[in-house]
């Protein structure tokens, strides 16, 4: 396939959490295919063996190791291998999450803690971890939002809360690190074609043809349109952007999208 704008990753070093599946395995692929070197965590051995094989194919140096994020002991054992393997940080991505269906009425208080913990304390355990070995000036910082940050979901009280306080983490985290040179910004994908996400929140063609209706421009994004945003977001390109949340969701927040989960 022919991108749009080729990026120059060569030789930088990048600690991803949560890119072993998904929309973040596919910006870790492109980010390898820009030359990136890449320690990558999830908790499944066989999904980071898997994906450090797929990144070393794309075209960059990989390793990884097995990591719960909601484990800082083991964020910092993974954080110290990758610096040791690949130097200080140009970039740090925190995409991992946890999301089911459930009504706030209903799911136990574990539920809603095992969601925050994933989504929320991960990403500031894999971002606390890593900042004293980011390259200053100049390493980007990247977390992995969502619409429901912005909106109150039905069922999404979990998910809603975690990515609110992700939203506010990277805000705080730029207005902190910005004098380093260190810059801190989320991506906040819409609904993503063939993903895990989309498949828990909208399981058959029925649902998810309502939910591409809701948005703006008529159709689910795919997990390109999320790495080239995060491409951009991490390269030289965006060198005076920090703090922000970019919406990569085809105008899904824009009018009364969300009214599709109801469906
Ligand atoms: C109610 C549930 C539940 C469900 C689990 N729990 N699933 N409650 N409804 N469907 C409860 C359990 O009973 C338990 O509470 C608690 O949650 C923790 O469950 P565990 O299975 O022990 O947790 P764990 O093994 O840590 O797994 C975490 C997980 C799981 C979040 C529950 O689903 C997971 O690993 N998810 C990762 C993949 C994923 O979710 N990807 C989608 C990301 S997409 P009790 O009280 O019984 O102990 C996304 C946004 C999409 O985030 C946005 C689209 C626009
Ligand atoms: P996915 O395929 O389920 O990816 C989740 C990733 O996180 C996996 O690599 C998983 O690997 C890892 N992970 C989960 N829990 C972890 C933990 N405790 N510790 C370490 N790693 C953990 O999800 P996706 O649908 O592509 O979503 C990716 C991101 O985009 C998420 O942040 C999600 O909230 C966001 N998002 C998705 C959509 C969508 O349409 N899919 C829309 C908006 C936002 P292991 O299983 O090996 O741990």
């Amino acid at each position: 396939m022919t991108y749009p704008i080729q990026y120059d990753m060569k030789g930088q070093s990048c600690f991803m959490s949560g890119a072993t599946s998904g929309i973040n395995e596919q910006i870790a692929r492109r980010f390898a295919e820009a030359g990136a070197n890449i320690f990558v965590i999830s908790r499944s051995p066989e999904k980071v063996q898997r994906t450090v094989d797929m990144l070393k194919e794309a075209g960059g140096e990989a390793s990884g190791s097995p990591v719960d994020v909601r484990d800082y002991d083991s964020v910092v054992s993974a954080v110290t291998r990758a610096q040791a393997t690949f130097g200080n940080f140009d970039v740090v991505f925190a995409g991992q999450a946890g999301n089911f269906p459930a009504g706030a009425a209903q799911m136990s208080a574990n539920a809603f803690k095992s969601v925050i913990d994933i989504d929320l304390l991960g990403t500031f355990n894999v971002f606390r971890a890593t900042i004293e070995h980011a390259k200053k000036p100049g390493a980007s910082y990247l977390a992995i939002s969502a619409p429901q940050a912005t909106r109150p979901w039905l069922f999404q009280s979990h998910v809603c809360a975690a990515k609110a306080g992700v939203n506010m983490l990277i805000k705080c985290c730029a207005l902190e690190w910005g004098a380093s040179g260190v810059r801190v910004n989320a991506i906040s994908p819409g609904p993503i074609d063939g993903t895990e996400g989309m498949e828990r929140l909208a399981p058959t063609e029925e649902l998810k043809a309502k939910v591409a209706d809701a948005v703006a421009m008529k159709r689910m994004g795919n997990r390109d349109d999320i790495a080239e945003a995060a491409l951009w977001l991490c390269s030289p390109a965006a060198s005076y952007v920090t703090g922000t949340v970019l919406e990569a969701e085809g105008g899904m927040t824009l009018g009364d999208a969300t009214n599709a989960m109801k469906l």
